[in-house]
C-alpha cells in the first residue's frame, strides 16, 4: 500500500512527496471521454461501477498517490429538492431565493438518497486495496449555496451576495441547512470507506476577508467540527485564500489546500509547522514545454524546503485541454525531484 499521501496529511516523513491532481478524472483523458461518450455526466455519477472505473483511470495512467472519488459537489444537492442539469456547467431549474424556498429544502439521508456515491466508495476500496488511498469530497457550504442561489455559475456571484447583505436571515437559514446536509453526507462517505475528505470552497475567495469571517467561517467550522475525522484527515481548499490564511485556518482541518496566488513557502510560514499544505502549481503550467514544467515543479518543491506535510497538487482543477502526457510528466517530476 502506498501510504505517502496519508502520511503527508498527518505531517509524517515520506520517501517522496505525494502528488495527485484536482479534477484528475475528467475530460483531458481520452479514456474518460470513451466512458463518457456512452452516458451523460449525471448518469456517470449515478452508476457506481462506471464512477469507480473513471476514478481509477488517473491512478493507472498518471501514477498519482491518491484517488479521488468521481462525483460532483452538487450530487447531494439534487435530493435536497433542486432539479440539476449539466450543460456542461451546472444549472438548477429552481434556484433558492426566499425563506419559503429554504424551508422546502430537505436534508437528504445519504444511504437512501445518494446510495450510488456510497456504493462507488465501497467498490473503490476493494479495487484500490494495496494501491493508493481514496479521497472523498464535498463542496463547502458557501460554494454549494452559491450555485443553489444563483442557479448556475456566475462572474460576480451578486445574487447570493445580495441575499447575504439584504436578507441575512434567509442566507443564514440556507447555510445552516446546507451545513447539516454536508455533515451527514461527508460522515456517510467516511463510514463507507473514504480515507481522507477534501472540502472544496471554490468561491470562498470572492468575499472580503471580513465577510468571509462573518458569512462563511462559522459554517465551515461547524462542518469540520462535526466530521468523524479522528482517523480521516480533512483537506480544506479555499480558492483565493492567500490574503486571509489565518482566518481560513480557524475553520480547522488538517491540510490547507492552496491556489497559486501565494507562494507555498510564504503560506507555510503563516500557517506554522502543525498544518500540512497541498498545492500549488498554476494549472496552466501543464501547457508549457517539459523543461518549464520541470522548473516549476522544482520551484514549488523548493518553496516547501523539505518541510514535512506537503502534498503536491495543482492550485485548482486540471483543465480539459491539457495533454495527458504533460500531466504524467509533472507527476514523474514530483517523484523524481523529491526523492529523499
Ligand atoms: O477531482 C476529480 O477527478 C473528481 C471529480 C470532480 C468533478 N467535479 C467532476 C466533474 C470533483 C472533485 C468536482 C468538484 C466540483 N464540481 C467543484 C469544486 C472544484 C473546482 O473545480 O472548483 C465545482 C465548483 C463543481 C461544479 C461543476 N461541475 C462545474 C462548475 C462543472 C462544469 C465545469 C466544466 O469544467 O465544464 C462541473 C462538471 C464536471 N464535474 C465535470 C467533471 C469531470 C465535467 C462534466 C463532463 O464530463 O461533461
Amino acid at each position: 500500500m502506498n501510504n505517502r499521501f496519508l502520511d503527508a496529511c498527518w505531517g509524517k516523513p515520506v520517501d517522496r512527496t505525494p502528488v495527485w491532481l484536482m479534477r484528475q478524472a475528467g475530460r483531458y483523458l481520452p479514456e474518460y471521454m470513451a466512458v463518457r461518450s456512452r452516458c451523460s455526466f449525471l448518469e456517470l455519477c449515478k452508476t457506481p461501477e462506471l464512477a469507480a472505473e473513471v476514478t481509477i483511470q488517473p491512478v493507472d495512467i498518471l501514477g498519482v498517490d491518491a484517488a479521488i472519488l468521481f462525483s460532483d459537489i452538487l450530487t447531494p444537492v439534487e435530493p435536497m429538492g433542486l432539479k440539476l442539469d449539466f450543460v456542461p456547467g451546472p444549472v438548477f431549474e429552481n434556484p433558492v431565493r426566499t425563506m419559503a424556498d429554504v424551508e422546502k429544502l430537505r436534508i437528504p439521508d445519504p444511504e437512501s438518497d445518494v446510495p450510488y456515491v456510497l456504493q462507488a466508495i465501497k467498490i473503490l476500496r476493494k479495487e484500490l486495496a494495496g494501491k493508493v488511498p481514496l479521497i472523498g469530497f464535498g463542496g463547502a457550504p458557501f460554494t454549494l449555496a452559491c450555485y443553489m442561489v444563483e442557479g448556475k455559475g456566475s462572474k460576480d456571484w451578486a445574487t447570493i451576495k445580495r441575499m447575504m447583505y439584504a436578507a441575512p436571515e434567509v442566507y443564514a437559514a440556507l447555510m445552516e441547512k446546507v451545513t447539516m446536509m454536508d455533515m451527514e453526507y461527508l460522515n456517510a462517505q467516511i463510514k463507507a470507506g473514504a480515507q481522507a475528505i477534501q472540502i472544496f470552497d471554490t468561491w470562498g475567495g470572492v468575499l472580503s476577508p471580513t465577510d468571509y469571517e462573518k458569512y462563511v467561517l462559522p459554517y465551515t467550522t461547524k462542518l469540520i467540527n462535526g466530521l468523524n475525522r479522528k482517523e480521516t484527515p480533512v483537506i480544506h481548499f479555499v480558492k483565493g485564500s492567500g490574503t486571509m490564511l489565518p482566518t481560513v485556518q480557524k475553520a480547522g482541518g488538517d491540510v490547507m489546500g492552496l491556489d497559486w496566488h501565494i507562494n507555498l513557502g510564504a503560506a507555510r510560514d503563516i500557517l506554522g509547522p502543525e498544518m500540512a499544505v497541498q498545492g500549488n502549481l498554476d494549472p496552466t503550467t501543464l501547457y508549457a514545454p517539459h523543461a518549464v514544467i520541470e522548473q516549476e515543479v522544482k520551484r514549488v518543491l523548493d518553496e516547501n524546503a523539505c518541510r514535512p506535510g506537503h502534498i503536491f497538487n495543482l492550485g485548482h482543477g486540471i483543465l480539459p485541454t491539457v495533454p495527458p502526457e504533460n500531466a504524467k510528466f509533472m507527476v514523474d517530476c514530483v517523484h523524481r525531484l523529491s526523492q529523499r
